[in-house]
């Protein structure tokens, strides 16, 4: 390692991790919601060099918001529609997450991008919601590896596309959250090794620095989600180079998701 790439890493170590809980469409009552809320109220108080933010289903954002009012959680949504408002039943404006306490939004995430969520309908989102003063999550990443490498160019292209049309200065609100498909959840095999991930956080670098300018792109924080628990994280972060996670399964178990927040630590 180079002298200045030591600095380098010195220094980001130093910086605040950014730990994302997506509790995707969990749990299933407000009663139960309302005790994880709280739990990780506690957990975050000793997570002073972390800033967590909650991203539970739109209905329970109200809640949190009265519950997180003096504290270090910042809330998120999961998703978010382009535009302000009109006939477009069953979607939900960037004002309005904004006025349930949402200062963060997830978009892109593979569970949607199945769903519904084209590159084209992703690209729209994130520019509302960057706009709109929403700190925006992507989430882009391959469904497999192949041993070619094509992943590489699939990712380059995954954010090239949904960033067309933002500037420099949007860059700002932007946080990328690298996803692979095939280590989230409970049918994930594996987590990703810290040295691939090491790899793909360089690729985004340079993917960003190549279309906007290399010290912009530097500042963007880069995440990682796929079966994150006390177990992997610390390693993650050190050797996998990354600003934080996106934490699903484990940001609903108030013991894990404590654990693993220590780990971070
Ligand atoms: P997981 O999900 O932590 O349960 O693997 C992560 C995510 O989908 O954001």
């Amino acid at each position: 390692m180079t002298k200045s790439e030591y600095e380098w890493n010195m220094s980001k170590s130093k910086e605040k991790k950014i730990v994302v809980a997506n509790w995707k469409m969990n749990p299933s009552g407000i009663e139960e919601a309302n005790e994880i809320f709280s739990a990780i109220k506690k957990s975050a108080k000793r997570a002073k060099n972390a800033t967590v933010v909650v991203c539970p289903p739109f209905t329970y954002l109200h809640s949190a918001k009265k519950l997180y009012a003096k504290s270090n959680i910042a809330l998120g949504a999961q998703d978010v529609f382009w535009q302000n408002s009109g006939p477009y039943t069953g979607e939900i404006s960037p004002g309005m997450l904004k006025d349930s306490g949402a200062k963060y939004v997830i978009v892109g995430h593979s569970e949607r991008r199945t769903l519904f969520d084209t590159d084209e309908i992703v690209c729209k989102k994130v520019g509302a919601a960057i706009r709109s003063g929403l700190v925006t999550v992507l989430c882009v990443g391959e469904s497999a590896r192949d041993g070619d490498g094509k992943y590489f160019q699939f990712l380059k292209e995954q954010i090239l596309s949904s960033l067309k049309g933002l500037q420099k200065r949007h860059l700002e609100k932007l946080i990328i959250a690298y996803e692979p498909i095939w280590a989230i959840g409970k049918d994930a095999k594996n987590s990703i090794l810290p040295r691939d991930l090491h790899e793909i956080v360089i690729l985004i670098r340079k993917i960003l620095s190549d279309h906007y300018k290399a010290a912009v792109a530097s500042r963007v924080k880069i995440l990682y989600g796929g079966s994150v628990a006390a177990t992997n994280a610390a390693e993650l972060l050190l050797q996998g180079n990354v600003d934080g996670f996106i934490v699903g399964r484990e940001s609903l178990s108030k013991e894990g998701f404590d654990k693993m927040l220590g780990a971070c630590l």
